[in-house]
């Protein structure tokens, strides 16, 4: 019975792995020059570990079948003792391959190090808020949330702030991680070479949440990306219908202390900017999909879906309905 629950835990592990497969947000699949870099240093160090654990772990196999009991005859295996060489070999070969480490990060930290500023590259603010992120494209003067674009083989020169506690800012496939500090703004830096969508996280406790702290990266063509920086520049949609009109009067007076629906407003406001907030697929940190349902629910009781948010207004179903037609406008 025990080896075939051993043999299912086998199968179990196996089915998941599986789901590593290439969509897997982990700098081994990797969508840029310096996840590229961290991952070959990454396979690098692990085959030269493996190298070594497989002659360790082989010699020590060796030595227990060689000097193994035999029918109750105790064998003693040589003695070795004052032979310099057992303490040279593996001295050197310590320095040796601590030696190879050493060259082959050094070579990984030059090559991942900050390209010199053109005036061709993008400035991004990435402000870390308990738990969203802000992103504030400087030169592009607009202000988005949790979704943030790039355009594939721009240079995208990141500095990274907080307004409340410690962050850490890591989209894997695309940058190393970089830790973001209430008063210290830390720069960091993007080329991706790849077409794609790809997830990051905050990876520094930052209170209950922490976890719905997530990034979606769109890496996009410069054409999409252009279109997309045009659309954000837009002013917010306008209400048509009596119903989204009365959500554009609630958005602009209950909404107003911590959204805005400026498209170029910058950080200091306490939730995200809703100017264009279903241009995004993300909401809440990146939590949920954003769709009527899930936005409806939000509405409806935001502490039960993302307990210990800013958010705790008590909205009537009569407020959702108006709220939602419009803010769905808001493409
Ligand atoms: Cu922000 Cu963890």
């Amino acid at each position: 019975m025990k080896i075939f629950s051993r043999f299912a835990i086998f199968v179990g592990l196996g089915v998941l792995l599986s789901g590593c497969a290439a969509s897997s947000p982990t700098f081994l699949n990797s969508a840029s020059l310096i996840a590229g870099h961290e991952a070959s240093l990454y396979w690098e160090i692990f085959i030269e570990t493996l190298i070594i654990f497989i002659l360790i772990i082989g010699a020590f196999i060796w030595i227990f079948i060689r000097d193994r009991d035999r029918c109750g005859k105790k064998i003693v295996p040589p003695q070795i003792y004052g032979k310099l060489a057992w303490a040279a070999v593996p001295l050197l070969a310590i320095v040796l391959l601590d030696g190879a480490d050493f060259v082959a990060m050094a070579r990984t930290m030059f090559a991942v190090a900050p390209p010199a500023a053109s005036s061709q590259d993008i400035q991004l603010h990435v402000i870390g808020h308990r738990w969203w992120w802000e992103f504030d494209y400087k030169d592009q003067n607009i202000v988005t949330a949790n979704e943030l674009h790039i355009p594939v083989g721009a240079t995208v020169q990141i500095t990274l702030d907080s307004v409340d506690v410690i962050h850490s800012f890591w989209v894997p496939q695309l940058t190393g991680k970089t830790d973001v500090i209430p008063g210290q703004t830390n720069h960091m830096w993007i080329t991706s070479d790849q077409i794609g969508e790809f997830l990051g996280q905050c990876t520094e406790f930052c209170g209950t949440e922490h976890a719905m702290m997530r990034i979606k990266a769109v890496v996009q063509s410069q054409a999409d990306f252009d279109a997309w920086v045009a659309n954000q520049q837009k002013p917010a949609a306008q209400p048509k219908t009596d119903l989204e009109q009365a959500g554009h009067t609630t958005v602009t007076t209950l909404c107003a202390s911590c959204h805005s629906l400026n498209p170029a407003e910058p950080e200091e406001k306490t939730g995200p900017n809703l100017t264009h907030l279903f241009s995004r697929s993300i909401f809440a940190g990146g939590t949920y999909d954003l769709n009527d349902a899930n936005l409806r629910s939000w509405l409806k009781d935001p502490q039960a879906m993302k307990p210990g948010n800013d958010m705790g207004v008590t909205l009537s179903p009569a407020q959702i309905d108006q709220l939602a037609a419009y803010l769905e406008l808001l493409k």
